[in-house]
């Protein structure tokens, strides 16, 4: 599972109201809420959540919420509204025009999937796009490698790496070959590695394995996806990883903060605030 997003913001104005933002959003399990509902496919966001609360005891029979949404969400953002799914019936008519959500879980990349140039065409201008996270240190990856003892594996790690070195000077190149455009890129990856390695001071207890766990007799050893019957962690603001492959609220809420108001060591040229009053 690719830890990859890519936000377009755009302002439109309608009938001379206010300044609104639509926010069209690209990617996997990680920024979907709820396209995969609608298709064939185990990644579904419905009863099996991506690891954010909507506000319930556990959360564990609602929806998964994401980092798009918090950042939609973000009361200092106030202007955003929350992006719905493409594929619901009721994504339609006016709705449309505060953005939508393609994201679909388990999705990768695919050079036919690239389709920066033609939104760029359409009229996206301000576009976020998020590296890849830390994808050795997530719980699947840990487990996976038995003799690892439940370290990071590093060989994910260093393709990220690589990946992320190339996407990065790839959005230099596009700022400077479109006119107009303002790609962001947004350092998941760094900010991810230091909750992992500094977890103490932000406040958590357990970086290694899932809130939610299918395997009630080894906490660590699950490798699927949380389902209702599951049992989940006492409180999961002190795990960094809500299944073994998703972070949890906390984690994303960190995330988020960055990328809203983080400097260029979290997300360059610019943040999130400075791309809207750009
Ligand atoms: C994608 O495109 C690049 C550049 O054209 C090429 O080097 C690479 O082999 C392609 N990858 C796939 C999987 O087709
Ligand atoms: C960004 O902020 C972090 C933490 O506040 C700090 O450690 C880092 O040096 C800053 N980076 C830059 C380039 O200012």
């Amino acid at each position: 599972m690719l830890i990859i997003s890519l936000s377009v913001l755009s302002n439109s104005r309608s009938y001379g109201a206010e300044e609104e933002i639509a926010n069209f959003v690209f990617g996997d399990s990680n920024v979907d809420v709820g396209n995969n509902d609608y298709i064939v496919s185990l990644a579904k966001a419905n009863n099996v959540p991506y690891g954010i609360d909507y506000g319930g005891p556990t959360g564990r029979f609602t929806n998964g919420r994401t980092i798009v949404d918090i950042l939609d969400l973000a009361q200092t953002l106030g202007k955003f509204g929350q992006s719905p799914p493409y594929l619901a019936p009721t994504t339609k008519g006016s709705v449309i025009l505060k953005g939508v959500n393609y994201a679909s879980g388990g999705a990768g990349i695919l050079n036919e999937t690239g389709s920066v140039f033609r939104l760029y065409n359409m009229g996206a201008k301000k576009i976020l796009v998020t590296n890849v996270g830390v994808i050795g240190c997530i719980p699947y990856e840990r487990k996976l490698n038995l003799c690892l003892g439940n370290q990071c594996a590093a060989n994910p790690n260093q393709l990220a790496q690589s990946y992320n070195v190339k996407l990065k000077s790839l959005l230099t190149e596009l700022n400077n070959n479109l006119k107009g455009s303002n790609f962001v890129y947004g350092d998941t990856y760094g900010t991810f590695n230091e909750v992992i390695y500094h977890y103490q001071s932000y406040g958590f207890e357990n970086v290694n394995s899932p809130c939610c766990s299918n395997n009630p007799w080894d906490k660590s050893g699950s490798l699927l996806l949380c389902s209702p019957s599951a049992s989940v962690c006492c409180d999961r603001s002190k795990y960094a990883f809500w299944d073994p492959f998703h972070p949890t609220e906390a984690t994303n809420m960190i995330i988020a903060k960055r990328l809203i108001d983080g400097n260029i060591s979290y997300i360059s040229p610019i943040n999130i605030r400075q791309l809207l009053n750009s």
